[in-house]
């Protein structure tokens, strides 16, 4: 029997937001989860549940009060900031709701940018550039800048971008939450096929049910844990 690869596993987290006047908000309270090499998650949940925190923390952007997360094996919780950095620009690809592209690069250097930040060389990461604009589908965007494209033509130059480095896995947090319905759909069978075609391993945070029926997996975060969701 083949063994498949856990990229991804976090054990039972914990995340309390101290607010004033000793409020605290117990986002995370004992979530677990383990992905696996070439898994397609979506993680469902309402509005104030704790996906982004979730994600934050298996991203590495974010620490957890207690758990360990492991990112290929490798345990994370108590790296320092240098070590996390490099972990997060080499293992973990991001895609947000919003895209967050840098508004006076173009797409090309938007997608270069993670290869300079890795030390790749001038003529490897623009081959490689255009190389993932073309995967992504946008090959003639290369020159624009992110207000002269469409949110989903951003998306698209947000994934190639997460792709750069070949990341063990991407996180996607509410992809379409900014979408038209047509491009939603565009943007996950994007996903899709990337998961299917290249074996590229993503958790996807989405409240979009379409979203999460597509998905292989679904776990729905609740009181702050998560639960494998058999019937959607
Ligand atoms: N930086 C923060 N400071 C205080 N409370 C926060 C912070 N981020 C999130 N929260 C609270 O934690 C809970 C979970 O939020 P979040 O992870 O953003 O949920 P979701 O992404 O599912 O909407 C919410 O009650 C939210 O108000
Ligand atoms: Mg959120």
């Amino acid at each position: 029997m083949e063994m498949k690869k856990a990229v991804l596993r976090a054990i039972n987290l914990h995340k309390v937001y101290r607010m004033g006047k000793g409020v605290r908000v117990h986002a995370l309270r004992g979530a677990s989860i383990e992905v696996y090499e070439g898994d397609f998650v979506a993680i469902i949940g309402p509005s104030g549940s704790g996906k982004t925190t979730l994600l934050n923390i298996l991203g590495l952007l974010d620490v957890p009060d207690s758990g360990e997360v492991f990112i290929d094996g490798i345990p994370v919780v108590g790296l320092d900031d240098d070590e996390l950095s490099e972990i997060r620009l080499r293992k973990i690809g991001f895609v947000f709701q919003h895209y967050n592209l840098i508004p006076i690069l173009t797409a090309l250097e938007n997608v270069e940018l993670p290869m300079i930040l890795a030390g790749v060389p001038p003529k490897k990461r623009v081959e490689r550039a255009r190389e993932l604009l073309r995967m992504v589908g946008i090959p003639e965007m290369e020159e624009h800048k992110p207000n002269e494209m469409s949110g989903g033509q951003q998306q698209r130059v947000a994934i190639a971008r997460a792709l750069a480095n070949e990341p063990s896995i991407v996180l996607a947090d509410e992809p379409t939450g900014n979408l038209d319905t047509k491009s939603s759909e565009e943007i996950v069978n994007l996903m899709l096929r990337l998961n299917r075609e290249r074996n590229i391993t993503f958790v996807v945070v989405t409240h979009d049910m379409d979203v999460a029926k597509k998905a292989d997996r679904v776990l729905r975060i609740r009181d702050g844990k998560l639960y494998e969701v058999k019937e959607l």
